[in-house]
Parts: structure tokens; sequence; C-alpha cells
């Protein structure tokens, strides 16, 4: 598997030498890079376009739309990375979970698991259950040239609580309920969890991707000593799997501002942070050795230029505190932000930072 990814890798000589995995190994860039979360999606007339008629976790099957998707906002925006188009529930899918992804909703689990019998459908994920990402990711490495994919999966407590509520929840009150009340069964849960985000992250680098990303963007709900006891063995067992692989590994979660210092010591090489903490306070909390990569409020494009300007400028400033930064909004692209304001914001970044 590592012999695999490096020489992927290798595929395109200038890869290795992109602003974005320079950001992420924490060396020295030619401009700050950039790339959004969503950036592919519903804010996008061509993703619409290319959708009308195609149920999501149909679309994240058909490797000529995952590819097609992807390269959509590389294109217009001319980011330094693009992002796979799947989702975090793709996985969980591919080994048989009832599931389904409603517009405007989210996922949502037909038969949400609240005891040791419903762990039975977690088995592990093979390559052969999403031979469609192979496929699609090949495809895309030879589409991408220079310009490196991220390959990203979410995190155990993040899907966790979509297979514990049944769909989107506010407060986790039923995961955490899990979690306290079930430790047992919580362990194995995220035991089996854990299996499938490493498999599916070694599928995604295996076919080429040249950065992962790891999203728990729930696990904010958390007070640090349940990170520490319940959630921090299971990420630093996902990125220690990772390491021989040889690609940067991004740790991204809302609302950790609380748990900075803990997801830095969960082993990521780059820390995701939202709007909430500014980014040299970030940098102070994750400690040394860490890249960063965030943190605009994505509200903040509906505002003035002048404000996007000023706000994007503190972002780029704060981020010099740390070791390496790749810029990016704090959480993902809003359906209905204007892409012509992200086109302006990267060309922005890139002119402001470039030395
Ligand atoms: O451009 C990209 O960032 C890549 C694509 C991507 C999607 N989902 C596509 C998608 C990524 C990285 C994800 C990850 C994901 N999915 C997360 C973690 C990121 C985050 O936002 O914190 C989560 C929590 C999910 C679960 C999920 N899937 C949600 C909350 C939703 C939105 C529901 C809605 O319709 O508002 C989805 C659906 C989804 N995933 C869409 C897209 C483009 C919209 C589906 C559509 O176009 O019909």
């Amino acid at each position: 598997m590592a012999a695999d990814a490096l020489d992927s890798s290798a595929a395109h000589p200038a890869l290795g030498d992109s602003a974005f995995l320079r950001a992420c190994r924490r060396e020295a860039v030619p401009h700050t890079p950039v790339w959004y979360m969503r950036q592919a999606g519903r804010s996008l007339p061509e993703y619409l376009r290319i959708r009308e008629g195609v149920p999501m976790l149909e679309a994240c099957a058909r490797p000529e739309l995952i590819v097609e998707i992807t390269l959509q906002p590389v294109r217009r925006y001319g980011v330094d990375a693009a992002i796979f188009f799947s989702d975090i529930m793709v996985p969980l899918r591919a080994i048989g979970v009832d599931l389904d992804i409603k517009p405007g909703v989210g996922p949502v689990i037909a038969d949400p698991i609240r005891d040791a019998a419903g762990l039975d459908v977690l088995r592990e994920l093979t390559p052969d259950d999403v031979s469609y990402v192979t496929e699609a990711v090949r495809g895309l490495v030879g589409e991408l040239g220079g310009t490196p994919l991220i390959g990203f999966a979410g995190a155990p407590f993040t899907l966790a609580s979509y297979l514990i509520e049944g769909g989107p929840s506010k407060n986790h009150d039923l995961t955490k309920a899990l979690m306290y009340g079930r430790p047992d069964l919580w362990a194995a849960l995220m035991e089996r969890l854990t299996e499938i985000t490493i498999a599916f992250l070694r599928v995604q680098v295996a076919a080429g991707a040249s950065a992962v990303q790891l999203f728990d963007s729930w696990v904010g709900a958390l007070a640090p000593e349940d990170y520490r006891a319940s959630i921090l063995p299971y990420s630093r067992r996902i990125f220690a799997a990772l390491e021989p692989l040889g690609v940067p590994r991004i740790h991204f979660g809302v609302g950790t501002g609380e748990l900075l210092g803990l997801m830095g010591e969960a082993g990521a090489d780059v820390v995701g942070v939202d709007w909430r903490v500014p980014l040299d306070e970030a940098a102070r909390r994750v400690g040394p050795g860490k890249a960063l990569q965030g943190n605009l409020d994505p509200a903040v494009l509906y505002a003035p230029w002048e404000t996007v300007e000023r706000r994007a400028r503190d972002v780029l400033a704060r981020g010099r505190a740390a070791d390496g930064h790749v810029f990016n909004l704090g959480h993902g692209v809003q359906p209905s932000t204007d892409p012509d304001v992200l086109k302006r914001l990267t060309d922005l970044v890139h002119e402001t930072s470039a030395q």
C-alpha cells in the first residue's frame, strides 16, 4: 500500500512541490495555498446542472460524475487543491447500511444503532466495496496534473452520531447517552468505525490521493475530558495507521476551540480550525509542529467585498503565527454563496500572500 501511494504521488513532477503540500509539511511556500470545504456542490450552477435527476448517493458511485464534479471548482476558482467528491456516509452505504442522503436534510438511517445487535451491519470495508472510488481517484489524478487531490472520511464520532440518532441532530443526546451509559458498546462501535475509516482513506491514497482530511464535524459537542477518554484513542489509531502512507493528514471539526490541544495530540499534520478561534490563538492551543487550516467564517462571504477583504487579510496575518497555513473557510461553503465572491477571495489570498 505504501509503495503504491508513493508511486502515484510521484505521477506528476510538480505535485510534491505544490504550495498546498508544502504548507501541510510546514515548508516555505510561494503563496498561501487555498481551497474550500464543500467547494464542489450546490453553490455552483454547473453542479446543479450535472446533478439534475441524479440522487446524491448515486452521483457518489459514478466515476465520470465524481471526476467532473470534483474538477468544477478547480477550474472555476484556481484553488490549490481538489477535494474528492463523495460523502462521509459513502463507506457505510458501501458495506450495506440502509441509508439515504436527503436533499436539504442530510444523511438519514433506516435502522439506527441502539444496541449490540445493531453493530452487526458494520462489517469491514474492502477496496472491492468501493471500486468506483478507486476508479474515480485514478481518473482525477490524471486530470489534475500538478494539483493535489484531498481524500477524506468521516471520523468515528461524527459517523456514530448519524448512525445512532438516525439523522442530523442538534445536541447528539442519544449518541452521548450511549457513550456515557454503555461504554462497552461505545468502544465496540468506535472500533468498527475506526477500521472502516482507515480502510476508506487507504483506498483513496492507494489510488493516488495526495493528502487526507478526517472530518470530525460534530465532535465539538464533547467536553475535553470526554474527547480524551472516548474519542482520542480512535483518532490516534487512524492517524497512526495512515502515517506509513506518507501523505499529509488533516484533522477538522466544528466548535472544537476547547479541543484543539487534544486534536493536536491525535497525530495529524494539519489541524483545521473553525471561525470561532483566531488562528494565532489556535496556534498557541494546538502547539508547535503542526500546520493550521482555516478559518474565515463562511457567512462573511455574504458581506460587502470590503468586509470580505479585511477579514481575509486578518486570517492571513494571524495564520503567520502557525508553522504552516492552508487558507480555508471555518466550515463548508453555504449553497447560497456567490461563486464570484469565492473566485475573488481565491485571487486575493494568492496575491496578498505571494512573496
Ligand atoms: O466539496 C467538497 O467538500 C466535497 C464533497 C463533500 C460532501 N460531503 C458532498 C455533499 C464532503 C467533504 C462531505 C462531507 C460531509 N458530509 C460532512 C463533513 C463536512 C462538514 O460539512 O462538516 C458531513 C457532516 C456530511 C453529511 C452530509 N451530507 C450533510 C450534513 C449534507 C448536507 C445536507 C444538505 O442537503 O444540506 C450532506 C449532503 C451533501 N454532501 C451534499 C454535498 C454536495 C448536498 C447534496 C446535494 O447536492 O443534493
